[in-house]
């Protein structure tokens, strides 16, 4: 029972808290805390009328939305209730000095393990936008994932008309298997592994597949509205058009960064890019519906999922009442779509993203370089090392691999970060990961070599703190030239060049946009190209970097960036949280 002195000294505190919270307002920094609870747990899920069992986060799939504020701080409680061993990667939060929550196994943590638990706590600093989350380990991610919406600080406008709407729209992919077989299968064998039966929106297949109509994602709307989607390519090894008929979209950022405006018909996606869109519904009900769809852009010379999902845009009729949708006699409409292998529509593209590069919003971008890297990225081959001679299923009877710098990496059985922090990388990991080609070829040309092979290492580069960094990613041809898009965690960068056939070091870097590149943290290395890349390494840790195409992936095409700590106290990592997961 309270005393009245008890009562008068609690009514002071609230007093004393109110206070705080407006000065914190005023001050713009009213951080908050963010807790999820995420189950990892098995769960049937029925689609393309077969019902199977799919790692999801709590029952859903898509997984739950986190949401938080720039600014504040999230905490999630990862309780692995799955038979696998598992890790969430935060796709592109920065983690500054949270290395140790940013997902990736045997990277910067060892796998949760069934039955075991981890706490994710990190803070979301200078980044607004849409994210995403997903399985950090073998092909989980397949079905584990869900968006990251995080708002500007309470207060603070978009620099763009605020939408009247916000919608997260997911693609994804679905395979009528267990994907972690597919996957085993392929390594056991060499060869490429089964491609998709679908694509998804918000996990829905729709309209155009058998057996699927009941799965279809539909976005009511009503007229003279703005919509905002947030877009995200959580599929697992296509790139993606993306158009909606009869309508245009206005991109207006890109992995959590805004971009200068830009509207088109049609855009692309790549695997673990996300894009905020602008979508403006016609002024007037239209009396019709219009399809939304996404299909695959690829020039691999390998089998791909030539399918099409379609989700559909559908009216209010503001003359029935109560008003309603989904009248099925409506006309329905249906996007064009570029050609499956257009690489210069995917160029044009790209070449229209430009950093907001305002007064609030600058661009930061590295005008002296430290340290340049060049790195091949592409696939090749291992030799076959079935027994009895039996061939493989990859090229001439190998196995597919792929390499950065003919290294295809081997992730090791500790977490690099671990053996860093402990000082015990002997065994675990090298620091020779090479800055350039050892042997540098006609990268680009025809024929390609003929010694497609490849050597296993795990390697880091490594970067003092504060380095300015430069690295120029550039596709081969060996077994084919094609689009990987790569992926850098712990950092944004700025896409400042890129082009086809060899980079040219003596004449490219004269034409680099160093004003208002775009800044993002997944960047499509061209077919038969080349991309130039700046970052500055502000962020003390073992930073993973792959394909996110995850057949590429799986295969090799990853590396690790070890940044040392800095002399000042802000400059450390600090250490590990006692419920780290040991392997
Ligand atoms: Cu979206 Cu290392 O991943």
């Amino acid at each position: 029972m309270a005393s009245s002195s008890a009562l008068r000294s609690s009514a002071s505190v609230v007093v004393a808290v109110v206070v705080a919270v407006v000065l914190l307002a005023a001050m713009g920094a009213e951080a908050e805390t963010r807790k999820y609870q995420f189950d990892v747990q098995m769960t049937s899920v029925t689609r393309l009328c077969g019902t199977k069992s799919i790692v999801t986060v709590n029952g859903q799939y898509p997984g739950p939305t986190l949401l938080a504020r720039e600014g504040d701080h999230v905490e999630v409680n990862v309780v692995n209730r799955s038979p696998y061993n598992i890790s969430i990667h935060w796709h592109g939060v920065r983690q500054l000095l949270s290395g140790w929550a940013d997902g990736p196994s045997y990277i910067t943590q060892c796998p949760i393990q069934p039955g075991q638990s981890y706490v994710y706590r990190y803070q979301v600093v200078g980044q607004r936008g849409t994210l995403w989350w997903h399985a950090h380990i073998s092909w989980l991610r397949a079905t584990v994932y869900g968006p990251i919406v995080i708002l500007p600080p309470a207060g603070v406008p978009y620099p763009f008309p605020a939408p009247d709407e916000e919608v997260p729209v997911m693609f994804g992919e679905w395979w009528r298997n267990d994907t972690e077989a597919v996957i085993a299968q392929a390594l056991q064998t060499g060869g490429g592994p089964n491609v998709s039966d679908a694509y998804t929106i918000n996990g829905l297949t729709g309209p155009l597949y058998n057996c699927s109509a009941q799965d279809t994602f539909k976005l009511k709307v009503k007229p003279g509205k703005t919509y905002m989607l947030r877009l995200i390519n959580a599929a697992l090894n296509d790139e993606l058009f993306f158009s909606i008929a009869n309508h245009t979209l206005t991109v207006v950022d890109v992995d959590a960064l805004y971009v200068k405006p830009f509207t088109v018909d049609t855009l692309v996606i790549a695997p673990g890019q996300t894009s905020n869109v602008l979508l403006a519904t016609k002024p007037t009900y239209p009396g019709a519906s219009y399809s939304m769809e996404a299909r695959p852009y690829t020039n691999t010379q390998g089998t791909f999922d030539n399918t099409t999902v379609a989700g559909i845009l559908e009216y209010e009729d503001p003359s029935s009442s109560p008003p309603s949708q989904n009248n099925n006699s409506l006309p329905v409409f249906a996007p064009s779509l570029p050609q499956i292998n257009d690489t210069s529509f995917v160029a044009n593209y790209t070449a229209k993203l430009r950093s907001l590069a305002s007064a609030e919003y600058p661009a930061a971008v590295p005008q002296d370089i430290d340290r340049r890297f060049f790195f091949t990225v592409g696939l090749g081959t291992h030799p076959c090392a079935a027994a009895n001679g039996t061939s493989c299923q990859g090229p001439n009877g190998s196995r597919f691999a792929a390499s950065i710098n003919n290294v295809s990496f081997v992730l090791p059985a500790t977490a690099l970060l671990q053996a860093h922090f402990a000082g015990r990388s002997n065994g675990v990991y090298a620091t020779d990961f090479p800055a350039f080609p050892l042997t540098p070829f006609n990268y680009t040309g025809t024929p390609p070599p003929n010694n497609t092979n490849v050597m296993n290492g795990t390697k880091v580069a490594v970067l003092p703190f504060g380095a300015s960094v430069e690295l120029v990613l550039q596709d081969t041809s060996i077994l084919g030239a094609e689009s990987h898009p790569l992926h850098l965690h712990g950092f944004n960068f700025f896409v400042v060049g890129q082009g086809f056939g060899n980079f040219d070091p003596a004449n490219d870097p004269a034409k680099f946009n160093l004003v208002d590149p775009v800044e993002r943290n997944t960047v499509g290395v061209p077919a038969g190209g080349w991309v130039a890349i700046r970052f500055r390494a502000d962020n003390p840790g073992v930073w993973f970097m792959h394909c996110h195409l995850e057949v590429h992936m799986s295969w090799g095409l990853k590396m690790a960036w070890l940044v040392l700590d800095g002399s000042l106290p802000n400059q450390k990592l600090p250490p590990p949280p006692l419920d780290l997961p040991q392997c």
